[in-house]
């Protein structure tokens, strides 16, 4: 089938996932005839080049997604909340970065090579998972149909492009600082992050994890579709710019030898195993930055668990990349592919919210 070209919004157009959603949509060939760059009023105006086209940065309003197929969303809950029903109003079908959907029992939660499906009954919003949950659900998915999963248990070095634009300039701010003898400034984060490791991502919680941690909890289990897994987890920032890395501890309900488990992982969709010690082999977050892949390694029987039912490994990932923007865009072409794109005349002929 060839699609019909899209009229395409990119909320959050000049933060550093808009910006990759927009590298992305043009290297994948997205069929877009318009592209529709939003943003603040503070950006209303500003020109930005897309594929050698200079094309106007408009303040998302109501009115802006007028005509718009499909609008990826990357401007924080906040906006998500407001403007996300009323895109979806006028007919578009709205994919969105922040949290501010993803537990809403009528919006699926998707990653593409997981739960693909879940994206047939959706109602106009569709949540993209916090990019630490992206990365470690391809990964889970192998072992829950494989050797069952009975408990996870995952800690997470997460970049400071994962908070956005502003963080990125802090890191570098201070790094500058450091090296001229000044006093390192911190705004973005509470403490310096330049040679840091800060284990307070996103607000504390009253049951004493993050909101970060507990993202990765509610949403692992929603879109491995197991309600009950036991999945605990501590969220690290560290002074990385792009990709995270994660240490994952998993208790499976049948043994698995390490070789079994990186030909499970092998096989999934978009996961790449790079697991050989003799060669200090293994996924590095500088060497993950730029890919789309979900790159494992460091695979080895968990010695604290018996029977061989424990295993442990390394996950790295691009937060920007697969943790979001490319995400988004499978997410997008697999609407398209399968016709679960309603077209904003269908839809309002129809009186439904979608
Ligand atoms: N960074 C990641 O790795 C990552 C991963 C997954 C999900 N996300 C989610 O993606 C979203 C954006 O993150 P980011 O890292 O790209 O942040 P960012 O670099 O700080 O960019 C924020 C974007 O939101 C726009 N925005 C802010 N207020 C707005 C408003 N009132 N109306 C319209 N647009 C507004 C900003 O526009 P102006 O330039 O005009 O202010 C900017 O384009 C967040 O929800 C975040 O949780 C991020």
């Amino acid at each position: 089938m060839t699609p019909r070209p899209l009229t395409v919004a990119v909320v959050g157009a000049t933060g550093v996932v808009g910006r990759t959603m927009i590298q992305v949509l043009t290297e994948r060939l997205f069929p877009v005839a318009q592209l529709r760059l939003l943003a603040s009023g503070r950006s209303a105006g500003r020109m930005v080049e897309v594929e050698g086209r200079t094309v106007e940065i408009r303040e998302a309003t109501p009115e802006a997604f007028d005509g718009v197929d499909i609008a990826l969303f990357s401007a924080g809950g906040d906006v998500a909340q407001v403007l996300a029903p009323a895109a979806v109003a006028r007919g578009a079908t709205v994919i969105d970065n922040s949290s501010a959907w993803r537990m809403d029992p009528t919006v699926p939660l998707v990653v593409s090579q997981v739960n693909a499906d879940d994206l047939g009954w959706h109602e106009g919003i569709v949540a993209n998972p916090n990019c630490s949950t992206m990365q470690l659900a391809p990964v889970l998915m192998a072992l829950r149909d494989s050797v069952g999963i009975e408990r996870v248990v995952v800690d997470t070095y997460q970049s400071v492009s994962g908070t956005g634009a502003d963080a990125i300039t802090e890191l570098e701010g201070q790094v500058r600082a450091h090296v001229a003898g000044e006093p390192m400034r911190a705004s973005v984060y509470p403490h310096p992050i330049a040679f840091n490791a800060l284990p307070e991502i996103d607000v504390f919680l009253p049951n004493g994890y993050t909101k970060e941690e507990w993202k990765v909890v509610t949403e692992s289990r929603k879109i491995l579709h197991l309600p009950d897994l036991r999945i605990s987890c501590t969220a690290v920032r560290i002074p990385v710019f792009v990709s995270h890395s994660e240490a994952v501890h998993v208790e499976t309900r049948d043994p698995l030898s390490p070789d079994r488990a990186r030909e499970l992982f092998d096989r999934v969709p978009g996961v790449i195993v790079r697991d050989d010690p003799s060669r200090h082999d293994y996924p590095l977050a500088t060497e993950a930055a730029g890919r789309d892949e979900i790159f494992v390694g460091r695979v080895r029987q968990d010695a604290s668990i018996p029977g061989d039912r424990g295993i442990a490994f390394w996950v790295v990932s691009d937060n920007l990349r697969k943790g979001a923007a490319t995400n988004a865009v499978q997410l997008a072409e697999i609407l398209v592919e399968r016709g679960w794109i309603k077209a904003a005349a269908a839809r309002n002929a129809a009186g439904t919210r979608a």
